[in-house]
């Protein structure tokens, strides 16, 4: 059995521990909140055997063996850091850093301290993604020529949401287009020649919307992602022989059809979540952990780290740093 602690008692973190309840070899062992109330609370409503007022405090806890941390952007190299430091396993939450040096650092220290260390990138988990990998490399698109793929979600604005608030590893960027470019790295297998981007910055100093299109040297990728520009969130990889639609909010559909270079349909996918389709990157955790492995084979660190350098090179164009930063 593994047993998971989870860092911080947000959105996702509600929705992760009703996937994380869900899988036979896994045990909710504790979480932790930056007030005992609210991880008492969390605890109570998903589970959990024990609560703790502090990251700081969980990790002492001798049962532990992995924390999932869902915090904002900003506290994920932090609160990773000192996971590590305490000898514990870890998997963090999209996007896994602000940038890629803290990211370097965390693989770094895990590397050290022999501990395994995942993005909690849970489209790379999924059977819809692992269909779209075994056609793609079965060559039934032949050669990948193009990748389009759009992430706009409709968000209000409200100056004390995380996704608006630079401290905090705000915007769109890292929040909804880190989907866009992790399917870019996978299906053209590694980071562009080139890219070319375009961001509209909103009023709190943060990315709103942006589009960038990826140069490989066999294709490109077109990429999307936004607040306020509400559209389909569908993927497209064509190739020299076909093409893969991945239907609407491509990271976690659960259909994809395979068509001929005719438009002919050829093959349809489709397969229910277990639970609620968090289950997939838990499952992988824990047989990795099982089997004693550092890094996951279906979200390996390489192509995490290829992602964030990609988002860096965005900001760089854009000019935009978190406080963090500068
Ligand atoms: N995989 C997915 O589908 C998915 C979906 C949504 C979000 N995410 C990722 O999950 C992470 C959290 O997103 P969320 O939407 O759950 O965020 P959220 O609702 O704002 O929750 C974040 C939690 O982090 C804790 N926290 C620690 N330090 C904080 C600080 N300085 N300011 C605010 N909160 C702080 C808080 O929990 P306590 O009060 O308990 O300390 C807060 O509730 C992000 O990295 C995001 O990209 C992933």
């Amino acid at each position: 059995m593994i047993h998971w602690g989870i860092c911080s008692t947000g959105k996702i973190a509600e929705t992760f521990a009703a996937a994380l309840r869900s899988v036979e070899d896994a045990v909710c062992t504790c979480v932790s909140s930056r007030t005992l109330k609210k991880a008492q609370d969390f605890a109570d409503r998903h589970g959990f055997q024990r609560a703790y007022g502090s990251l700081e405090e969980m990790l002492c806890d001798p049962e532990l063996d992995v924390v999932y941390i869902a915090s904002p952007m900003a506290c994920h190299y932090e609160h990773a850091k000192a996971v590590l430091n305490a000898g514990k396993h870890v998997l963090c939450e999209k996007s896994v850093t602000l940038n890629v040096q803290e990211l370097s650092e965390l693989l770094e220290l895990a590397g050290e301290k022999q501990l395994f260390f995942m993005e909690a990138m849970w489209m790379k988990c999924r059977p819809v993604f692992l269909k779209a990998m075994e056609w793609i490399e079965s060559g039934r698109i032949g050669d990948v020529q193009m990748l389009k793929a759009d992430f706009c979600n409709s968000v209000d604005y409200d100056e004390e949401d995380r996704l608006f608030r630079p401290e905090l590893g705000g915007g769109c960027l890292l929040d909804l287009a880190v989907y866009p470019f992790t399917l870019a790295e996978a299906v053209f297998g590694g980071k562009p020649e080139t890219i070319s981007t375009q961001v509209r910055m909103g009023k709190s100093g943060v990315d709103f919307d942006m589009a960038a299109i990826l140069q490989y040297k066999s294709g490109f990728a077109a990429i999307t992602a936004g607040f306020d520009i509400p559209c389909g969130n569908n993927a497209v990889i064509v190739g020299s022989k076909g093409r893969i639609d991945i239907g609407n909010w491509f990271f976690c559909s659960c259909d994809a059809a395979l068509f001929d270079e005719n438009n002919r349909p050829l093959e349809q996918f489709h397969q229910d979540n277990l639970c609620n389709g968090y289950e997939y990157e838990i499952m992988e955790v824990n047989r990795c952990l099982t089997e004693g492995a550092s890094e996951s084979g279906l979200v390996p660190h390489r192509g995490t780290v290829n992602v964030m350098e990609m988002m860096d090179a965005c900001r760089k164009q854009w000019g935009f740093r978190f406080p963090q930063e500068m």
